[in-house]
């Protein structure tokens, strides 16, 4: 296990394109893999949870060719690779045991496809951390559609899918979950009639995006929050180039605008408002974003986001605004230590149920360096004291943890030591060296 010790650091300063999504990255070699023909998709993202989904659709049978574009190669802006992949269409994908490491979209996603493929076999399993995530959660939805699974202790990794035939169904989905609701929708596709999800509240939209560009009618139900699909004779995706990841940049604008004289640009980066909630957050607690650039790729939006330093105040954060930070609020608990007064985040027991138990460990984290926070069940409460002081913490091999506490180093008074550092590769293999470009003098 790598520890590394992040040293305060004076104001960050430039810019970078950070890795490419991951969310987006992942549906598009799904996508891709279950299409007609072949499917270029420019900048997929290079690390460990996107090489899983690589590997998953080789294994069931997609051809995937790949280049690693050097630096100023490829198109202008993009990042990581360039793949070709040569979909299997409506064939039954090769019996397979799938290992997703560390990726629960993998886990949640891939189910979708394969439960009504007739005749077919699959096993998904993965790493520790993936032993302990629920998959209940797409079991239940998928056998009321008539799917054949076997999960241990029937909510718990390795999951089997006997291929069996699915009908449409309307599902109100318990929790906001965009995971949930992909699955769901690959599915639906093979399925006899209409499949129906209903949302709490709005989750990210991605899958729902490239289904429709690859040419499946599928549409949202304002007023009711419904996704609706029919099922699809074909996919055709369209080439894609996935813009640079909000969850990753989050890392940095959260570091200058904790940072005092900080000054950062983030090129290139999807702005879907499906994902923009830290943005939202932050700017209600005093901090300012300006959007330089704006231009549209595969149905998403993407922009150049500069932010700099800002005197921060206490916020409440709930509700439907829980499902479009989800990734981030470990950064707002962050960011709330360093405001003024009382934050409050609430309604987000899920952050229990990802790579680690969230709540759990972020409060840990932040009390190891100072920080007035109390976990709660749903949430956190956190008495912003100006700063922290710092110390050292354990990233629990997740890796927004360790890409936390790299964080909180910087803005410290002391520095951060994190152990298992290296858990920062499942999403951003680069994130080390990418943050001392921004504070090199
Ligand atoms: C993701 C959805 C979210 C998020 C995860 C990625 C996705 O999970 O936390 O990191 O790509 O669909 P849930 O949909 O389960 O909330």
């Amino acid at each position: 296990m790598s520890s590394t010790r992040f040293e305060p650091s004076g104001p960050l300063r430039g810019s970078l394109r950070p890795p490419s999504d991951k969310s987006i990255s992942h549906r598009a070699a799904l996508i891709a893999a279950m299409g007609q023909g072949k499917t270029t998709i420019e900048g997929y993202l290079d690390a460990a949870d996107t090489r899983s989904t690589l590997e998953a659709i080789k294994a069931l049978g997609a051809e995937v060719s790949e280049e690693k574009p050097g630096k100023g190669e490829g198109i202008a802006g993009a990042r990581g690779l360039h793949l070709w992949i040569h979909g299997i269409r409506m064939r039954r994908p090769k019996p397979a045991q799938i290992d997703v490491g560390n990726a629960g979209t993998l886990l949640r996603l891939l189910p979708g496809w394969l439960a009504g493929q007739v005749g077919g076999e699959w096993t998904l399993d993965g790493d520790e951390s993936i032993r302990r995530r629920p998959v209940d959660r797409i079991a239940e939805p998928l056998r009321e559609m008539g799917a054949d699974l076997a999960a241990r202790e029937d909510r718990l990794p390795p999951l089997e899918v006997r291929g069996a035939p699915l009908h449409g169904i309307t599902y109100e989905m318990p929790i906001a979950s965009a995971q949930v609701k992909s699955c769901l929708l690959f599915a639906g596709l093979r399925a006899e009639g209409e499949t129906r999800v209903v949302e709490p509240a709005p989750s990210r939209d991605h899958t729902e995006q490239m289904l429709k560009a690859a040419g499946a009618s599928v549409w949202r139900e304002e007023a009711s929050n419904t996704v609706v699909l029919q099922p699809a004779e074909k996919l055709e995706p369209e080439d894609l180039l996935v813009p640079a990841d909000i969850s990753s940049a989050a890392f940095f604008l959260t570091a200058a605008v904790l940072v005092p004289g900080s000054e950062v640009g983030l090129d290139r980066v999807g702005i879907n408002p499906t994902r923009t909630g830290l943005l939202t957050i932050l700017e209600r607690m005093g901090a300012e974003f300006e959007f330089e650039w704006e231009a549209e790729s595969g149905g998403e939006r993407v922009a150049a986001i500069r932010a700099r330093h800002a005197s921060l105040q206490r916020t409440e954060v709930g509700g439907a605004e829980i499902p479009l930070a989800i990734d981030e609020l470990p950064l707002v608990a962050l960011a709330a230590c360093f405001a003024e007064g009382r934050t409050v985040i609430r309604d987000a027991a899920e952050l229990r149920r990802k790579e680690s138990d969230r709540i759990e460990t972020v409060t840990a984290a932040l009390r190891a360096l100072g920080g007035h926070v109390e976990a709660t069940e749903d949430g956190m409460e956190i008495d912003g004291s100006g700063g922290l002081r710092g110390g050292s913490i354990d990233s629990h091999g997740d890796h927004r943890i360790a890409m936390l506490g790299a964080v909180a180093g910087l803005a410290s008074r002391e520095g951060v030591e994190v152990h298992g550092m290296d858990a920062a590769a499942v999403s951003y293999p680069d994130f080390e060296s990418d943050l001392a470009s921004l504070t090199r003098r």
